[in-house]
C-alpha cells in the first residue's frame, strides 16, 4: 500500500482514456490519491500514443517539462504508460533520465509493485504484452467524462496489421472481454445515471467471446437499459456484419451513426495499405448502411500521402468522399512508424508539401460537404442527449443527436442528462443550432416519428 498522490495525463485514442480509468482504479485500490494537476502529485503518469510522429513529439515535450519539476522536487516519480512505453522502453529510460517507470498497456496490474521498486531506488519496467489480459474484473474510476456518456472497452489489441499502423505492435494480439463483465459494467453505469455508452475496440466487429459475436453483444447491451444510447468504435469494413445493420434499424437505443474508416479511395492504395476490401466493396457497404438504416450518419478516417500515392489515387480518395458524403471525417497525413510493414517494405516517398496540399484538399472538400449535409437538417426534429453547458455560453446547453451531431440550444429548464426534442434552426459545418421543443425520452420520441 502507498498513500502517494498521483496525476495521469492521457494522449491518444478513447482506448487510452479508458485505460487511464483502469489505472486510476488500480492505484486507488492500492491506497493512492488522485490529484488534478501535475504540481500536486508525487507520481506523474503520461499515458502515451504512438500513432503518428506528432503524437510522440507532444509526449517528449511534456516529459521534458516534468523533468524540470523533478529538479525542484527530489522524490517526484515520472512514469510512461501506454503505446509509446511498449515501443521505446530503452530509449525512454536512457534518454536524459526523463523517466523512472515504464509500463505497457497490458501490465497495469503490476503498477503497485513497479512503484515499490522505484521507491527502492531502481528503474521499473514492464512492457510485456498478454494474450488474455482484458482487465475484465476492474471497475474503471471514471474521471474524464461528463457523467452522462461513458466508454466501455470490449476488446483489446488488433490482429489486422494494416501496413501503416503501429497499434498491433504497441497493443498486441486481439482478445475479447467476457460478455458478463461488459454487461455488468453497463448495468453499473445505468445505475449511476449514465445515458450513453460507446463500446470500444480497435476492431469491434471481430468481437467474439465463446459463442457471442459483436451483433449479439450489441443486442444484449442495448437491452440492459432501453433509455441508454449505444454507439461503437471502430468497426472494420472488411467484415461488417449485416445483421447488425438490421438490429440498429429496429432498436431505438442503438444510434444511427457508424464510424467506418475507409483510409483511401483507390484499390491500389488500399492494397498497399493491406486493407482487404476494394473501393467498390466499401461503397456497397455504405450504400447498404443507408438502405437498411434510412437516416444513418456516417463518418470515416482517411490517410493521405501514403507511400507511392499518385495524384490519380489521391483523386480517387476525393471522389470516394464525395460519393459517400460523410458527416464527419478524421483526416491525417501519413506518418511513417517503425516496425510497420510500410516502414520495412516501402518508401515514405510523398514529399511533405505534397502530403500537406493533398490533406488540405480533402479537408476543404469535407468541410463543404459537412456544411451542405448540415443545411439539410434545418427544420428537422432530433432527440438530443444533453451533455452540459455549451462552450460559448452558460445560457446554452449542448449535446448530440442520435446521429452524433453536436447541437446547441437555449438552456431553459433542461439539465445535463435530459433527452430533449429539438427543432434545428441553423448550422455551421461542425454544429447545429436548435430550438428546444420539450423534454422527451427514447421511448416517447421514437414511438411517434418526428414530423418534418
Ligand atoms: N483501429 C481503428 C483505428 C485506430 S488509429 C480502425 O481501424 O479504425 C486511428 C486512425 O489513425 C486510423 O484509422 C488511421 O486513419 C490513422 N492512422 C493510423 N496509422 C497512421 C499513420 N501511420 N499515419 C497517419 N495516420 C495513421
Ligand atoms: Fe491499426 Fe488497422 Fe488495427 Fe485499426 S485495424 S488498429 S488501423 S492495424
Ligand atoms: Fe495511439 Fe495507442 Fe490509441 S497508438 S491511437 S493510444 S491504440
Amino acid at each position: 500500500m502507498s498513500d502517494k498522490r498521483f496525476y495521469i495525463e492521457t494522449y491518444g485514442c478513447q482506448m487510452n482514456f479508458s485505460d487511464s480509468e483502469i489505472v486510476n482504479s488500480i492505484l486507488m485500490k492500492d491506497g493512492m490519491q488522485p490529484v488534478q494537476t501535475a504540481e500536486e502529485a508525487d507520481v506523474i503518469f503520461v499515458n502515451t500514443c504512438s500513432i503518428r510522429e506528432n503524437a510522440e513529439t507532444r509526449v517528449w515535450n511534456r516529459l521534458k517539462e516534468f523533468r524540470s519539476l523533478k529538479k525542484e522536487k527530489d522524490d517526484l516519480t515520472v512514469g510512461v504508460l501506454g503505446c509509446m512505453a511498449e515501443r521505446i522502453r530503452d530509449q525512454i529510460i536512457d534518454r536524459e533520465q526523463l523517466v523512472d517507470i515504464v509500463v505497457g498497456p497490458d501490465a497495469y496490474r503490476d503498477l503497485p509493485n513497479l512503484l515499490a521498486e522505484v521507491d527502492d531506488g531502481r528503474k521499473a519496467v514492464n512492457v510485456l504484452l498478454s494474450l488474455e489480459e482484458t482487465y475484465a474484473d476492474i471497475s474503471p474510476v471514471r474521471t474524464s467524462d461528463n457523467g452522462v456518456s461513458a466508454f466501455v472497452s470490449i476488446m483489446r489489441g488488433c490482429d489486422n496489421m494494416c501496413a501503416f499502423c503501429v497499434v498491433p505492435f504497441t497493443r498486441g494480439r486481439e482478445r475479447s472481454r467476457p460478455l458478463k463483465s461488459i454487461l455488468n459494467e453497463i448495468q453499473q453505469l445505468s445505475d449511476q445515471g449514465y445515458k450513453e455508452v460507446t463500446l470500444l475496440g480497435q476492431n469491434v466487429n471481430s468481437y467474439q467471446y465463446e459463442d457471442v459475436d459483436f451483433t449479439q453483444l450489441m443486442d444484449q447491451a442495448s437491452k440492459v437499459d432501453p433509455e441508454m444510447r449505444f454507439r461503437f468504435s471502430s468497426p472494420h469494413p472488411k467484415d461488417f456484419p449485416e445483421p447488425l445493420l438490421h438490429l440498429i434499424a429496429k432498436r431505438p437505443n442503438l444510434c444511427s451513426y457508424i464510424h467506418i474508416p475507409a483510409q483511401a479511395g483507390s484499390d491500389t492504395t488500399l492494397e498497399r495499405m493491406r486493407r482487404p476490401y476494394t473501393r467498390e466493396q466499401y461503397l456497397n457497404l455504405t450504400d447498404k448502411m443507408r438502405e437498411i438504416i434510412p437516416d444513418v450518419s456516417l463518418s470515416t478516417d482517411i490517410i493521405t500521402g501514403f507511400c507511392d500515392e499518385t495524384e490519380e489515387e489521391h483523386a480517387d480518395t476525393l471522389s470516394l468522399m464525395k460519393k459517400v458524403r460523410f458527416d464527419l471525417a478524421y483526416m491525417f497525413a501519413y506518418s511513417e512508424r517503425e516496425r510497420t510493414l510500410a516502414h520495412r517494405k516501402y518508401d515514405d516517398n510523398v514529399p511533405e508539401d505534397v502530403k500537406k496540399r493533398r490533406l488540405s484538399e480533402i479537408i476543404e472538400q469535407q468541410m463543404n460537404i459537412q456544411e451542405e449535409n448540415n443545411k439539410q437538417e434545418i427544420g428537422k426534429r432530433h432527440l438530443v442527449l444533453v451533455e452540459g453547458e455549451s462552450k460559448r455560453s452558460s445560457e446554452q446547453l449542448s449535446g448530440r443527436t442520435d446521429t452524433n451531431k453536436m447541437v446547441v440550444f437555449d438552456r431553459k429548464d433542461f439539465q445535463k442528462g435530459d433527452y430533449v426534442e429539438v427543432e434545428i434552426t441553423d448550422c455551421t459545418s461542425a454544429t447545429l443550432m436548435a430550438k428546444p421543443v420539450k423534454k422527451s425520452s427514447i421511448q416517447e420520441f421514437y414511438a411517434e416519428p418526428a414530423l418534418v
